[in-house]
């Protein structure tokens, strides 16, 4: 009796976990368009069906990631219409309106921790905290110009500015990504020395361009949101070039 109630309690448990670990499923191209405007990072795995390559790992990674949202979508006519003839796995982000995707052919083998990976490392949002992993994303992304907010994590500004940068990106969408680096942080000090800073002077706002590896500062006062629209502006319009640059020493003329 005992373990008769045992076993189907396991039973029920088992079911259940099943149950929560069903990605969610996408079945035309209306709610796949949904699902991927519903937040600033998603991931779709065009994949055959729960016995496919792939579809185990994803659930597994899914489970890993709570920042970004995971679907799935078996229907073959809406994976045309994304150009995917084979299965593979898709990150859609805003930020720089990409689409990259994980042919599942040309992996061969596909495992967990190469998923979370992949998800990791371009999971770059209208705001992306610096840190070695996104660090890879940022920089194979297409926008080469970063603007970059240096703030204390633990900070009374931290949050707050954080959040308002974040509101400003979606403007400058395709033309600059917006990147958050915590001077708290030793590792981030080799950045921050670039820009001629130290822990202490922040928060500081600067930009990077890598296309002409050029880079200024937001002169020292409030960084409000006109503020640093001009900013970018600036850079755009390509008056920034005419400024001097940060952590560049003067020559001294002899
Ligand atoms: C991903 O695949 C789609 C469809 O083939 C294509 O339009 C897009 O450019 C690809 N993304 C990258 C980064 O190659």
């Amino acid at each position: 009796m005992l373990i008769t109630l045992f076993l189907s309690l396991l039973v029920s448990s088992v079911a259940a976990t099943e149950k929560e670990s069903a990605l969610p499923r996408l079945t035309d191209t209306k709610s796949v368009e949904a699902f991927i405007d519903s937040a600033e990072v998603v991931v779709i795995g065009f994949l055959e069906g729960e016995e496919g390559h792939g579809y185990q790992e994803l659930v597994e990674a899914a489970k890993r990631v709570d920042s970004v949202p995971v679907a799935i979508c078996t229907e073959k006519e809406v994976w045309a219409d994304y150009s995917l003839s084979s299965g593979t796995i898709t990150l859609f982000r805003k930020a720089d309106n990409h689409q990259e995707n994980l042919s599942l052919d040309e992996a061969k083998k596909v495992e967990t921790d190469g998923l979370l990976n992949f998800i990791t490392i371009n999971e770059v949002r209208y705001i992306t905290e610096y840190n070695q992993v996104t660090a890879v994303g940022l920089f194979n992304s297409e926008v080469k110009a970063h603007l970059l907010l240096f703030a204390n994590r633990g900070s009374k500004e931290y949050t707050e500015l954080k959040e308002r940068l974040g509101a400003l990106a979606p403007q400058f969408t395709g033309k600059l990504l917006f990147v958050l680096i915590n001077g708290a942080v030793k590792s981030n000090s080799r950045s921050l020395g670039y820009f001629g800073l130290k822990s202490k002077d922040l928060p500081r706002v600067g930009l990077y361009d890598s296309d002409s590896d050029m880079k200024w500062l937001l002169p020292e006062g409030e960084i409000s949101t006109e503020r640093v629209q001009e900013f970018c502006q600036s850079f755009l319009q390509g008056e920034l070039k005419e400024v001097p640059q940060a952590g560049v020493e003067p020559k001294t003329e002899l």
